[in-house]
């Protein structure tokens, strides 16, 4: 079976970061078109510069790293150094990238992507809040029915949010853009806190990303160590949750996952409760299923899948 092509709009942010060398290690499964950057955990200059220096870690500097948009479509960016560090890939010294970005604004990438290949061909994996991912579809809404499929991490159900009590940060920074991607009726798959919170760093793993000894598997235990702080602190977790990864994992062993085909819809008016995923998990509402929104995890089979990976980078 041929590689499945997808775009990665991503804003690294240390899971990104291991969601994209997962991608990158999987060349028989997954190639990887092109690198959109958004404005999220960090600012815009930050985020396209640490998908960059990504890229060259994993010894591929000729992905296309194109830079999106700096803020949400309809209110300020709201960013998660307190998660992240300043750097956004705060933990490992990692070099400076010596490669440039590629010009020309990740919407046009997505957009001209998809136009130029036949529908149905390109994957869409957004890792961070969804602004690229919405423009594009409002800018040309022709390229919607040409997506495969659009796998993203972000939402929550029974978990509750992680930025507020009801919103997880993906989108409650960019909701209007969330309540776009989520009414397109392009094929959704989420992976949701409820699932991502179930993959958790614990030392023995973070142990063995360590033990591989390389560049990618130091650098990776380094990130974690850094990014594992907040969560363990504030749910006395064993460890940080890997939510981005869940996304190019469930590209390459969708058995890993479990999840209904359910309705969600996004809040975009309560001040209180901005940013939920309204997910029907007990459908109750009647209202038409929009998207697979997984619950569970195989989390030793994730981890399994991860490490060997890595490994081959
Ligand atoms: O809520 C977790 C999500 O927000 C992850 O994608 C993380 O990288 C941040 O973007
Ligand atoms: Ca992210």
């Amino acid at each position: 079976m041929s590689a499945r092509k997808i775009i990665i709009d991503t804003d690294p942010g240390q899971d990104d970061a291991v969601a994209i060398l997962l991608a990158l290690a999987s060349p028989d499964e997954i190639e990887v078109l092109g690198l959109t950057a958004v404005a999220g955990n960090v600012p815009l200059p930050l985020t396209s510069k640490n998908a960059r220096i990504i890229c060259e870690l994993a010894g591929r500097p000729e992905i296309p790293v194109h830079a999106g948009c700096d803020t949400p479509l309809a209110r300020p960016l709201v960013t998660a150094e307190h998660v992240h560090g300043k750097t956004g890939l705060d933990g490992p010294d990692l070099p400076d990238p010596e490669g440039d970005l590629t010009p020309g604004h990740a919407v046009d990438f997505i957009i001209d992507t998809l136009r130029a290949h036949p529908p149905g061909s390109v994957t869409l994996c957004p890792l961070g809040p969804l602004t690229n991912i919405a423009t594009a579809f409002r800018d040309a809404p022709d390229v919607i029915a040409r997506v495969r499929e659009v796998v993203l991490m972000g939402g929550a159900c029974f978990e509750g949010g992680n930025i507020t009590p009801s919103a997880e940060f993906n989108i409650y920074v960019d909701p209007e853009a969330a309540n776009i991607v989520f009414r397109s009726g392009a094929p959704l798959t989420v992976m949701p806190l409820d699932v991502t919170h179930k993959a958790l760093v614990t030392k023995p793993r973070n142990d063995a990303f360590r033990a591989l000894g390389t560049p990618v598997g130091i650098a990776v235990a380094e990130m974690t160590d850094f990014f594992e702080r907040f969560d363990k602190e504030k749910y006395g977790s064993a460890g940080a949750p890997l939510h981005d990864p869940c996304v190019t994992a469930y590209l390459i062993r969708p058995d890993l996952f479990r999840g209904r085909h359910i309705n969600v819809e996004i809040e975009t008016r309560s001040d209180l409760t901005l940013g939920m995923t309204v997910a029907d998990w007990w459908r109750v509402t009647g209202r038409a299923p929009n998207a697979t929104f997984m619950g569970d995890i195989d989390a030793d089979g994730f981890f399994t899948l991860l490490t060997e990976r890595l490994a081959r980078l």
